[in-house]
């Protein structure tokens, strides 16, 4: 039987696969690489230079924890200080959000279609995503839960606090875990003598999620949603 046809055939997919190979990598790998190079990234500490209210409100609310576990920032609240905590506790709010693997319910990122739009508002664009604490972006494939790009400012930290405690106790047919890890008992003087309040990580992922979408205005109607044209509007 004459094969040749078929040694020929398989050379010219095997040439071509490997040579697609090549391609992708200088297309989805190294392409965006070059472009992404020069797009300005935020870091942490340019971030934390805006503390978010919700922030002083932590403060204000839970002012034994949050001492205990960032630090006193005097009263009135030195603002050097509060950036300094600000910092530390979106970090670590970053890192309890993958640990606890928020984001197979989760997405960071509105997609492109219109019932996304009515009840997140535009489509994410690149500035949102242009920071330290997004790299890499937690855009997350599945959806059980809301889309959080932009949870920021929705619900008070109240409301948080008592949502990861017991999301039943605030949305009856939530399917949310609890995250009771995230709590600790204080001792006070009234309400049978113990008050449930976040620990470290509880304070911190309070801020990461008020923090989410607070550092970026969404463009003008019109102006296309590049990189370069959301940073004037930032
Ligand atoms: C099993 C899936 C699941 C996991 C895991 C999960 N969530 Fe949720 N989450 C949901 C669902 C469903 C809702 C909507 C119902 C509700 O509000 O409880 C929700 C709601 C929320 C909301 C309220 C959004 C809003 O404004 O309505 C926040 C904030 C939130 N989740 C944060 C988190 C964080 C942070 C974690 C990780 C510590 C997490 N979730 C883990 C499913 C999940």
């Amino acid at each position: 039987m004459n094969t040749r046809w078929l040694e020929r055939a398989s050379a010219t997919l095997g040439i071509s696969g490997f040579g697609f190979f090549i391609f992708s990598v200088v297309a989805m790998a190294l392409g965006p690489v070059v472009m992404l190079r020069k797009v300005p990234m935020q870091t942490v500490e340019q971030i934390s230079q805006n503390v978010i209210p919700d922030f002083y409100d932590l403060l204000v609310r839970y002012p034994d924890e949050f001492k205990k576990y960032f630090g006193d920032p005097g009263d009135p609240p030195d603002e050097a200080k509060m950036r300094q905590y600000f910092a530390e506790a979106l970090r670590l709010g970053r890192k309890v959000y993958i640990a606890e693997g928020c984001w197979h319910c989760h997405s960071q990122f509105v997609r492109p279609l219109a019932d996304e739009q009515l009840r997140f508002g535009p489509t994410s664009w690149a500035a949102e995503h242009q920071n330290e604490l997004q790299l890499p972006p937690l855009f997350g494939t599945r959806r059980v839960g809301p889309d959080l790009i932009r949870e920021a400012g929705v619900r008070s930290n109240d409301w948080h606090a008592a949502h990861f405690y017991d999301p039943q106790a605030v949305v009856p047919d939530s399917v949310m875990p609890r995250f009771t890890w995230f709590f600790e008992e204080r001792k006070v003087p009234y309400e049978n003598g113990v008050k449930i309040v976040p620990n470290q990580r509880g304070l911190a992922i309070i801020t990461y999620v008020q923090w989410l979408g607070s550092w970026v205005r969404p463009p003008a109607e019109g102006v296309p949603l590049t990189a370069s044209a959301a940073e004037d509007y930032r």
